[in-house]
């Protein structure tokens, strides 16, 4: 297996929007994460995601970018942009920007110009399709609800939009858009950046039949079979790698929707040459029911146990996996994997130890290191993404019990992972002095940064010590890995060894103590989540670290 510097690093992801604001506008900005790097620095993280920061009218916060060589006025513009990677490669920390070029924005100079008529030079930047206004030129449904076809009366056609309406697809079959893109990517990297996460980019090749979905395919197989994995997105993402990606020291992460263990290993294969890594989602669509995410189901264990060694296995002698519980597009992990009301801090700090332990590059979302947790909004007025918005308005359309909704948005809303930072019991829990976009969680006077700074046993302080562990041990890194309890309905157990060392990790993923005579006796527990441990069972939410050999 090859070594590498991002296989060996840690990532924190910061949505800017909601990190720290300096001005006082209510949003986060450049600035505010300068004014957090020795925060930052002293969790251990090696390299920095943030979130889109380019020029952008925020239909969908930042994915929508109608200039992508500027940093918007909104975050301190370009000069923020430069003092922001100054600062940090002082520290030696490393910059990966969002690159989101499924789609531009509807107010991109393209889409202006494209929409005007069909011989336009850029008419053909985007993707077209039919001529009647009152015939969609198919069935198919955007992520965000609705349509993915909107009528333009300039040129009596529809663009396609896989998200909103103001997201217009990018049409990467014309060999002029995927120069554009190497343009941009190379704009980027030549200022120094140190990679790209690289949005939706599984849905960059279009299957131009555009013929109609079954009515009664569930989504996520929509997503997989007809959106995503397209017949020429292994062709574009060589293309890339060998014309500007190659000629970096840098690290990429594709977000995967749709891709699944059949599609991802080709995605990441060393032989193939396309991405480093992909975000897939099987474990975190693990609880949509048949109606998708705003129609959850329990979570299968044993499924989502089954995900991480399958994902192992696939990528265990070629390709690399990341390690992710959580971003800025789900809820918050201690709500949804552990318990967020008596165990919240035991929990938080076991799902620490899940993300620190497996094989791959660990993703530390903002906030997760001190144990933020979901909003509960009496109303959905006070969310903002569009995504719920939208949901929310096909769920009244179709007479769902809105009641049960709104539970369902307490669940799932993307805005539970968008509320600001917490960093004190200060007004706006110190984000902002002046009125935060979206509302702060109201437990922020007991849930901050300054108080798990002055606790010993804080999740921050586990966190710490926990990202110091892992680096001082690379078998947490390379090593080999096998579940020992594939079918134990609550514990999750398994081994990391190569020749250097052994560990065993095991956790208690339930309320209720378990049980487990296989615990080593008289060896040394090198980390955990309680100061006292039983003998031959797991206190709720316990995780220990012991080592073998
Ligand atoms: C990705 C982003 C998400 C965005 C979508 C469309 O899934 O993470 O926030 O809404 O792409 O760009």
């Amino acid at each position: 297996m090859n070594t590498t510097w991002w296989k060996e690093g840690i990532v924190y992801q910061i949505y800017p929007r909601s990190y720290k604001d300096t001005t006082g506008n209510g949003l986060g900005d450049l600035d505010g994460i300068i004014e957090k790097l020795d925060y930052i620095q002293s969790l251990g993280v090696t390299m920095l995601w943030i979130c889109p920061v380019y020029q952008s009218p925020n239909d969908d916060n930042g994915y929508d970018i109608s200039d992508y060589r500027k940093i918007s006025s909104d975050f301190g513009g370009d000069p923020a942009f430069d003092r922001l990677l100054a600062a940090m490669k002082k520290r030696g920390l490393k910059l990966i920007m969002d690159l989101v070029v499924n789609h531009s924005s509807d107010e991109h100079y393209w889409f202006q110009e494209a929409k005007k008529s069909k011989d336009n030079p850029y008419h053909d930047y985007y993707i077209w399709q039919g001529n009647d206004p009152q015939q969609l030129p198919n069935n198919w449904q955007s992520v965000f609800n609705g349509s993915v076809w909107q009528w333009n009366a300039a040129t009596e056609e529809y663009y396609l939009h896989l998200y909103t309406q103001k997201q217009p697809d990018l049409n990467w079959e014309n060999p002029q858009v995927r120069q554009e893109v190497y343009g941009i990517v190379d704009y980027w990297l030549n200022k120094g950046v140190d990679g790209f996460r690289m949005d939706v980019i599984s849905l960059i090749s279009k299957r131009s039949s555009f013929s109609d979905v079954p009515a009664t395919m569930p989504f996520i197989d929509v997503m997989e079979k007809v959106y995503a994995n397209g017949p020429r997105v292994h062709e574009f993402l060589k293309e890339m790698h060998e014309e500007v990606l190659s000629k970096h020291d840098i690290v990429t992460v594709g977000e995967g929707p749709g891709v699944n263990l059949e599609h991802g290993p080709r995605y990441v294969s060393d032989k193939e040459k396309e991405l480093n890594m992909v975000f897939h989602f099987d474990h975190l669509t693990i609880d949509f029911g048949p109606e998708g995410k705003y129609d959850p189901v329990p979570m299968d264990f044993i499924r989502f146990k089954a995900i991480f060694r399958q994902w192992d296995q696939a990528l265990a002698k070629d390709g690399w996996n990341s390690i992710f519980l959580g971003n800025h597009d789900f809820s918050r992990i201690v709500s949804r994997f552990g318990n967020d009301k008596e165990h919240r801090r035991t929990s938080a700090k076991l799902l620490a130890t899940v993300l620190m332990t497996l094989r791959g590059t660990p993703y530390v979302y903002q906030g997760d290191e001190i144990g933020m947790t979901n909003v509960a909004h009496k109303s959905i007025e006070l969310y903002d993404d569009v995504e719920t918005r939208n949901a929310w308005k096909a769920a009244e359309a179709a007479g769902k019990d809105m009641e049960e909704f709104l539970k369902a948005v307490h669940w799932q809303s993307r805005d539970n992972a968008r509320t600001p930072m917490q960093w004190s019991a200060a007004d706006n829990a110190g984000f902002t002095s002046g009125k935060p976009w979206i509302p702060v969680n109201d437990n922020y006077r007991a849930i901050n940064v300054e108080a798990a700074e002055n606790d010993p046993n804080s999740i921050l302080h586990y966190y710490r010590a926990l990202i110091a562990f892992r680096k001082a041990h690379p078998t947490l890194i390379y090593g080999n890995f096998e579940d020992l309890l594939p079918s134990h309905p609550q514990l999750y157990a398994y081994k990391r060894w190569d020749q250097g060392a052994t560990f065993l990790v095991v956790h208690n993923f339930g309320d209720q103590p378990v049980d487990w005579e296989d615990l080593p006796e008289g060896r040394q527990c090198r980390f955990g989540n309680y100061s006292q441990q039983a003998a031959n069972s797991l206190a709720p939410w316990e995780s220990r670290i012991y080592q073998l050999d």
